[in-house]
């Protein structure tokens, strides 16, 4: 069984962050996201893993990821020239899928329960699928087996229908009248009837080849997709909102590590990790929280579920269930709160009168005051 984890695409959803860097690697409690994937794939055994990236972006992940040695995987990248869709990037990985079963995982998701039951449950039924029963011959084995999850708004996502024999029957990218609230996890199984589906499709009003359109079409064509419903957390984390809720709930599974400078006037709560290099001076860091190498917490508090990057530095504020990615700094905040600062960003107080709000924001940034 082989991997591909889809890296690609445009982050719209997440910009300015996915202006200058990939969606994928935003991190989770200081990781990329993209590297629980990895992981997750490693320890269900999957060590062939294809990654596809984009001209853009594509760089900034070869040099996160590497070979994939870390990660005790070899890693093949696939570069998309531009985003055509979930199906294109089957079509494009052709050739490092070969005629191999395949696990396919969206970059940007992250599952509490792993991939190695999903893996293993596919090989089960298609093992058992070729065996005969008693009086019958050999069954047909599934060619695709999905992950669905129960949602509030099933609109942003491919929605699943299953008939009263909890089958799958028909499956439909982000409808307006959604059939079920069971929506489409990131994860897919397929067998190699996968290629002859994505080349038959055509791209959808957004213009994309779907990965949806084209397990539709394994079940026209008569193949058999099976599914499992997801049991634990799972988040699509190309948005703000639930970035900030991922990051919660890996925070909550953190263990309390102290490796860097701590003064004797800070207070440290709870679960709280602080890199070896980091430097906490007369502050409070309330778990879960962790505090990137590098960063220096000076006169401050540090509340529950902040990721506090490498190299930043907070100074006299207030910070909590927020995201700061490298080298970003914020001084002379009351309370900073549900936020996600990009890499170099500055926030401050700006003491000058008259007072007022003066700001320099880049593109498509989003900024809520008080
Ligand atoms: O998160 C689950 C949903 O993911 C499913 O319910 C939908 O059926 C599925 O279409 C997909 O919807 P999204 O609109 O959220 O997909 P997104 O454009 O965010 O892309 C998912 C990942 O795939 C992301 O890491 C970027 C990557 N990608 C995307 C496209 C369109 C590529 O590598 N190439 C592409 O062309």
């Amino acid at each position: 069984m082989k991997g591909l984890i889809l890296s690609g695409g445009a982050g719209t959803r997440l910009r300015p962050i996915t202006h200058t860097s990939a969606k994928q690697l935003v991190p989770i409690a200081n990781r990329p996201i993209l590297f629980y994937g990895i992981d997750d794939m490693a320890a269900a055994g999957v060590t062939e893993i294809g990654i596809v990236i984009s001209p853009t972006t594509g760089h900034e992940i070869q040099e996160a990821v590497g070979d994939g040695a870390d990660f005790g995987v070899t890693v093949t990248y696939i570069c998309q020239d531009e985003p055509l869709g979930l199906a294109h990037c089957v079509l494009i990985s052709r050739d490092f899928l070969g005629d191999d079963d395949f696990v396919m995982y969206l970059g940007d998701n992250m599952l509490e329960q792993g991939l190695a039951g999903f893996v293993a449950q596919f090989k089960d039924v298609r093992a058992a699928a070729g065996t005969p029963q008693l009086g019958k011959g050999p069954s047909a084995p599934p060619s695709a087996q999905i992950l669905l999850a129960e949602v509030a708004d099933p609109t942003s996502f491919g929605v699943a229908e299953l008939n009263d024999a909890n089958e799958v029957v028909r499956l439909v990218e982000k409808p307006t009248n959604p059939p079920s609230n069971l929506a489409l996890v990131g994860v897919y199984l397929f067998d190699k009837a996968i290629h002859n589906a994505v080349a038959a499709i055509e791209p959808s009003p957004r213009g994309e080849l779907e990965i949806t359109d084209a397990i539709q079409r394994l079940i026209d064509d008569g193949h058999t997709v099976v599914h499992d419903v997801l049991s634990g957390w799972w988040i699509d984390t190309g948005k703000k909102d639930p970035l900030l809720e991922c990051n919660r709930l890996v925070l909550d599974s953190l263990e309390q590590r102290i490796d860097g400078d701590v003064d004797a006037d800070s207070v440290i709560e709870g679960r709280v990790v602080i890199e070896a290099g980091a430097t906490v001076i007369n502050s409070t860091v309330r778990g879960p929280a962790v505090i990137g190498a590098g960063s220096v917490i000076d006169r401050s508090h540090i509340g529950p579920y902040s990721s506090i990057g490498v190299d930043c530095r907070i100074t006299r504020s207030e910070v909590d269930n927020s995201v700061l990615l490298r080298r970003s700094s914020v001084t002379d905040i009351p309370r900073l709160t549900d936020s996600l600062i990009g890499r170099d960003a500055e926030v401050e107080r700006d003491q000058r009168r008259p007072r007022a709000t003066r700001l320099m924001i880049g593109d498509h940034c989003h900024i809520g005051l008080e």
